[in-house]
């Protein structure tokens, strides 16, 4: 039985990595799995900084980006990772199965802490076990994510066998599922991956312009799913190139424009090589015009779903609380059998 478990952080708007990286798969897969469970994982959210006063409604803001990017609440459970507590009561239990070295060493914990220092605290640590019971909490064996998440699921797994081997069989291993071009990178640095998250900012010394705006328009790296057919034109022209002129797909000659194509291909359904020859003997302004207009045309049944959604709050507000009633259910059943195993209850 295929159950599938995933989740964003609502620490910006939701960006063309998000979308190409996870929730592509996420509704493909909601057709054809048993179990779907799709979470705003809020208190993920907050080991990075954020503004207290902007939270509640950037997760709403998530949960408008799922339904119009197409989860469909008939199909799968869209909850808020905060209000199923047993989410975190099984990372408690997990805490005391993890030794610290499993998690000091992660390149995501390392990336995170260089770019924001003041938040060298015990969550940022311990984000990765969070994300293990999130997982196991549903028994969920199959996880849509970008590239990135890779360590972290092969920690669930080493979490999962470590407590099967200490309190007997209970989870079954866990397998990500990738989307090909899994990583989209920044529109200026090739570099450096897509993201939303604020740099160096603390919520509680924060002042306006000082980071905690990132996620929002005015960040020429990213293309955030609620951008105005201006706003992408513009970051689009704004995007780096390579040297050279020619428009072909070479990550290691060509990190941007390779870049650029994947998201082309991605949005377009057009194959790679259909686009190089298209557009032989033509300049970088050309393609990046047209490829303007597909991200333009791509987001705009997108953006019209979501400003029809942001009219009907109630409506959203009962898909997640009928949601998180049955997550509630369903977790709570795994959380008995391993207090049950280990003497808990
Ligand atoms: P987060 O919020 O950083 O990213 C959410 C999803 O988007 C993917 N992603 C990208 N994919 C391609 N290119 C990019 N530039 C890009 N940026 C982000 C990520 O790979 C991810 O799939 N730890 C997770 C959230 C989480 C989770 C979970 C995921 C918490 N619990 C349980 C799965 C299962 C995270 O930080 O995602």
């Amino acid at each position: 039985m295929t159950k599938v478990f995933s989740g964003i952080r609502p620490s910006g708007k939701l960006h063309l990595g998000n979308y190409l990286g996870a929730i592509k798969n996420w509704i493909e897969l909601q057709d054809k799995t048993d179990q779907a469970i799709f979470a705003v994982v809020d208190y993920h959210g907050i080991t990075t900084p954020f503004d207290p006063k902007k939270y509640r409604g950037q997760v709403m803001d998530v949960v408008l980006d799922y339904l119009a990017a197409g989860v469909d609440p008939d199909k799968a459970l869209l909850i808020r990772q905060s209000k199923v507590s047993q989410h975190t009561e099984l990372a408690w239990i997990f805490n005391t199965i993890t030794p610290v070295s499993w998690l000091d060493r992660l390149p995501t914990h390392k990336e995170q802490l260089a770019k924001s220092p003041k938040y060298n605290h015990m969550g940022l640590l311990d984000y990765p076990v969070l994300m293990a019971a999130d997982i196991l909490i549903y028994k969920s064996n199959l996880v849509p994510v970008g590239e990135d998440q890779m360590p972290h699921i092969d920690l669930a797994n080493e979490i999962a066998k470590k407590f099967n081997s200490m309190f007997g069989q209970t989870f079954e291993p866990v397998k990500a599922k990738l989307t090909e071009g899994a990583r989209i990178m920044s529109l200026q640095d090739p570099g450096k991956k897509m993201s939303k998250t604020p740099h160096q900012a603390d919520p509680l010394t924060a002042s306006k312009g000082d980071g905690l705006g990132a996620g929002q328009a005015g960040d020429d790296s990213c293309i955030f799913l609620v951008d105005t057919p201006n706003e992408i034109r513009l970051k689009i022209k704004k995007a780096v190139t390579d040297s050279g002129k020619e428009v072909y797909y070479n990550e290691e000659e060509k990190p941007a424009i390779s870049n650029l194509i994947t998201i082309f291909h991605m949005l377009s359904g057009k194959e790679i090589k259909n686009i190089e020859a298209e557009y032989e003997g033509k300049s970088y302004a050309d393609f990046k015009n047209d490829l303007a207009e597909v991200v333009v045309g791509f987001l705009k049944p997108f953006q019209e779903k979501y400003n029809e959604l942001k009219k009907n709050p109630d409506y959203v507000m009962s898909i997640l609380i009928k949601s998180e009633e049955k997550a509630k259910a369903l977790a709570g059943s795994t959380l008995k059998e391993v207090k049950e195993k280990m003497g808990l209850e």
